[in-house]
């Protein structure tokens, strides 16, 4: 697969906002899977920056830790403070994966399904919390994190011993069904994993690797 290398942080930002844009002028009605991390914070701040209407975008998050969800490190508030917050989009129109997961899965399926959805890449090829061994097959469910994901995510909270274990994501069959898929990645350290998930075998033990098989996916990476 192609793996579009940008010049910068800043262009990888824009262009993935520009994609956003476009996705959102075309059909207001969109749908859109987003991911939390360090990845798309730039690519948020275009977007705030780009005063869109979101008042028609339905949003879905790709997974949340199984923790407060008022903690300033939870997704659900990760998600406020740097897009929900800062554009008109509906809180009710915005959704983070819950239980009854039929449920959760039931609200995309009943919104007519993902049009477009941006990933980011875990160290370990983990893309939303599908860590490596997860079936293809998967659907939203409750997880644990893998060791790597937990020390890879300690940046967020100080120490290993604050990151939650666990967390509620959605599957990798869910998000195949997406109907356009924007894979992000920044800095050296992913470009080893971003090689082998998209040019290597596709396999269980490296869930983005599933990308492979989806016939609308672009990748885009700086340094
Ligand atoms: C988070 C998510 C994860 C991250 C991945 C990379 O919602 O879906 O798969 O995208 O762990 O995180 P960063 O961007 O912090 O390197």
């Amino acid at each position: 697969m192609e793996i579009k290398v940008l010049k910068d942080y800043n262009e990888l930002s824009s262009t993935v906002a520009d994609i956003v844009e476009t996705q959102i002028k075309e059909h207001l009605l969109s749908k859109l899977a987003l991911p939390t991390g360090d990845t798309p914070l730039g690519m948020y701040d275009e977007l705030v920056n780009k005063k869109l209407d979101w008042s028609h975008v339905i949003t879905f998050n790709l997974d949340v830790y199984l923790m407060n969800i008022n903690h300033p490190e939870s997704y659900q508030s990760y998600m406020r403070k740097n897009l929900f917050d800062r554009t008109n989009i509906y809180p009710d129109h915005c959704h983070f994966p819950f239980r009854p997961f039929s449920g959760f899965e039931d609200k995309i399926s009943g919104s007519m399904g993902i049009d477009l959805c941006i990933l980011g890449i875990g160290s370990n090829g983990h893309i939303a919390f599908n860590e490596p061994g997860s079936s293809f097959l998967s659907r939203t469910r409750v997880v644990n994190l893998s060791e790597q994901t937990i020390k890879d995510n300690s940046r967020f909270f100080g120490t290993v011993d604050d990151v939650p274990t666990q967390a509620i994501t959605m599957g990798l069959g869910t998000i195949m069904e997406s109907k356009k898929i924007i894979l992000i990645a920044s800095g050296d350290h992913k470009l080893n994993i971003l090689n082998v998930a998209m040019n290597g075998e596709v396999t269980e033990d490296v869930p983005a690797s599933i990308l492979q098989n989806h016939e609308n996916v672009e990748v885009y990476y700086c340094d």
